[in-house]
């Protein structure tokens, strides 16, 4: 369930085997960990590890790559400047280290996230509570199959509560989940996805993958039973140490921990050594249909 890389650099090379270790290792739905590889916060970055650079609505504060834009956080000016270049130096180094030792090509590189706030004791519907065990499956963002694939890097400073632990519950494979809630899933409604991208609810019109992976999410998260008997795994994730997970297929549960960073990609399923292993052939088979 945990496979763990002895790496301690952000750009390798990397040995052959290695690099086979990981992509067997990842796409089989093990939470792939580097002990040994920390992000470092400078010393004039420490004032950043405060939940008050949150604005205080949000749950993250987000960088678009893409624009450099920042979101949520109630710095401003040179201080908000200054986070900014922190949280991209973690996401270029993470796309980095992603291009190094995994074989995928054409990634999507996503919003950079910086979580600065305890997880423990927020409140939340059932279904934003990411304390219950789900599966990513996004809202407004339909996917069409493509991959989210999430790095973590704990960057709780010494002398952090419970010891800075990012603490994590890992659920079982996500086929035996999928099999047992596909007869309970929410129906497809026909016209939904259309009038959904029509209203711009959904950047873009959701297949049924998307419906049915959103589906799972909420009900799992909604099934009491589920999140206390199923089968599970305490994980913890000390500071100064990276991790990296295929969100949308393993059974995730974050319960405790702050001061995290964390990059997303998106890549299409024939990126895979074995695209068989992605949730959307899973479902397809399971289902007898196609859901793109
Ligand atoms: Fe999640």
């Amino acid at each position: 369930m945990i496979e763990e890389l002895p790496i301690t650099d952000w750009t390798g090379p990397f040995d052959a085997a290695l690099k086979q270790r990981a992509v067997t290792a990842l796409e089989s739905g093990a939470v792939l960990s580097f002990p040994a590889l920390p992000f470092l916060v400078r010393e004039d970055e420490r004032a950043f590890l405060d939940a008050r650079v949150s604005d205080g609505k949000s749950k993250n504060i987000s960088l678009d790559p893409a624009t450099g834009k920042l979101q949520a956080t109630s710095l401003t000016g040179d201080k908000a400047q200054r986070l900014g270049a922190m949280i991209e130096r973690f996401g270029a180094g993470a796309a980095g280290l992603m291009s190094a030792l995994l074989p995928y090509r054409n990634v999507e590189r996503a919003r950079t996230s910086f979580r600065p706030v305890q997880v423990k004791g927020r409140s939340y519907s059932k279904i934003s509570d990411d304390r219950l065990l789900h599966v990513d499956a996004f809202p407004t963002r339909p996917m069409h199959g493509r991959r989210i694939l999430r790095f973590f890097a704990n960057v709780a400073p010494a002398g952090s509560p419970d010891g800075g632990l990012r603490r994590w519950q890992v659920g079982e494979p996500f086929e035996d989940f999928a099999r047992a809630f596909l007869p309970r899933l929410r129906p497809h409604l026909p016209g939904q996805s259309w009038l959904y991208g029509k209203l711009g609810v959904t950047r873009g019109q959701r297949s049924r993958y998307d419906e049915m992976m959103l589906s799972l999410h909420d009900a799992g998260k909604l099934d009491d039973a589920f999140q206390k008997n199923s089968p599970q795994q305490a994980v913890s994730f000390a500071p100064g140490t990276c991790w990296m997970v295929f969100t949308d297929q393993v059974l995730h549960a974050a319960l405790g921990g702050e001061f995290a960073l964390e990059q997303t990609f998106h890549f299409d399923i024939d990126q895979m050594a074995d695209p068989a292993r992605a949730p959307l052939k899973v479902l397809e088979r399971l289902s007898g249909r196609e859901l793109v």
